[in-house]
């Protein structure tokens, strides 16, 4: 079969003949509709993940959507998701733990349901399971600029926020966020940050902070919520580490939790996924993707390394 293989770490994958995948103990064997790419992916291809990475030479990507070709508890012909491959997902085919996989609907975009996956995910359970997110909530959205961001705003929006605050940089994204349910928008370059914030919350700020970023746009966030704020950080694309105070922590009782898809729950995955692609069949929710045929992964991989702020997607 074809597929898109690391063979060195910090090497951008090669698209070559490998052997196929061979389905183990509790695992389904998958036809690939779609693979994801995410920043997780490059962080694996250049073996700084925390979680480590497979014995060089391995099948770039983790996540995938396909269609069951033999498997145990999914019937052959089931469309299937999941965050975690076993044999990698940038292939014809992957064999994937069914522990780890999730029935999606039958005409779901195999691309938007990938879409939908990690990053998806990250965005939807940061809000609704993280989060916590009680109707009437205000809500600001730090990054709501990239793809995370884009769908914690319309999670925020769908799961009865009263006000949603968009962040970002990139003025044109942020100008989208408005179209996908922002009520307002902050650019992180403003000269005075805490300030911006303050004026974007006239009502008081907010109950809930989603955070892809830390660093200093979180620190200014902090500095703005109210007592009890839930401030969910799953990301650092601002900065690994920032120096917060004491004070800040205990006087406003802030709750910081971190959030990552990977440590998630089984149903909470599939329930997240599942609500996500009923809300895109309703035309409720999009993400914005660009998808790339399996032999230009190359390009894919050398597109997310340039910090694309949309979704890519490796199809069949
Ligand atoms: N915890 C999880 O489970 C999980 C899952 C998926 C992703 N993540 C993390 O979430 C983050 C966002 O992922 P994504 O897929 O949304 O990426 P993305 O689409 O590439 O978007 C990147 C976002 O980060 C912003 N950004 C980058 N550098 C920044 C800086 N120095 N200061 C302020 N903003 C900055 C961008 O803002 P502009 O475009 O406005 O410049 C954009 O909003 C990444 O750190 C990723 O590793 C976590």
């Amino acid at each position: 079969m074809r597929a898109a293989v690391i063979h060195e770490l910090e090497a951008t994958p090669v698209v070559e003949e490998r052997e196929e995948p061979a389905r183990g103990e509790g695992q389904a064997l998958v036809e690939t509709g779609a693979a994801g790419l995410n920043p997780v992916d490059l962080a694996i291809g250049a073996g700084v993940f925390y979680g480590g990475h497979p014995p060089l030479p391995f099948v770039a990507g983790r996540e995938g959507v396909g269609h069951v070709l033999e498997g145990n508890a999914f019937a052959p012909g089931t469309l299937v998701a999941t965050l975690r491959t076993a044999s990698g997902s940038m292939a014809e085919r992957f064999v994937a733990d069914e522990a780890e996989l999730w029935e999606v609907p039958a005409d779901a975009d195999p691309a938007v349901a990938t879409a939908l996956g990690i990053a998806g995910l990250a965005g939807w359970l940061a809000v609704e399971e993280r989060g916590r997110i009680q109707e009437g909530d205000r809500v600001l959205v730090l990054g709501a600029t990239g793809t995370v961001g884009s769908v914690a705003v319309q999670a925020a929006r769908l799961l009865g926020a009263s006000r949603v605050v968009a962040a970002g940089r990139d003025a044109v994204r942020l100008e989208r966020s408005v179209r996908l349910g922002a009520d307002a928008t902050v650019h992180l370059d403003s000269a005075d940050l805490e300030q911006a914030f303050r004026d974007a919350f006239p009502d008081g700020g907010p109950e809930l902070v989603i955070d892809p970023l830390w660093g200093p746009p979180a620190l200014a966030a902090i500095a703005i919520a109210p007592i009890g704020v839930r401030f969910v950080n799953l990301g650092q694309s601002a900065g690994a580490s920032m120096e917060l105070a004491s004070a800040a922590v205990r006087g406003r009782r802030l709750e910081i939790i971190g959030h990552t898809v990977f440590e998630a729950q089984h149903e909470d995955l599939a329930r997240g996924h599942r609500a996500m692609l009923r809300h895109v069949a309703a035309g409720e929710l999009e993400v914005d993707l660009e998808t790339f045929p399996r032999d230009q992964a190359a390009e894919a991989w050398a597109a997310q390394r340039a910090g694309p702020a949309h979704k890519l997607v490796v199809t069949a």
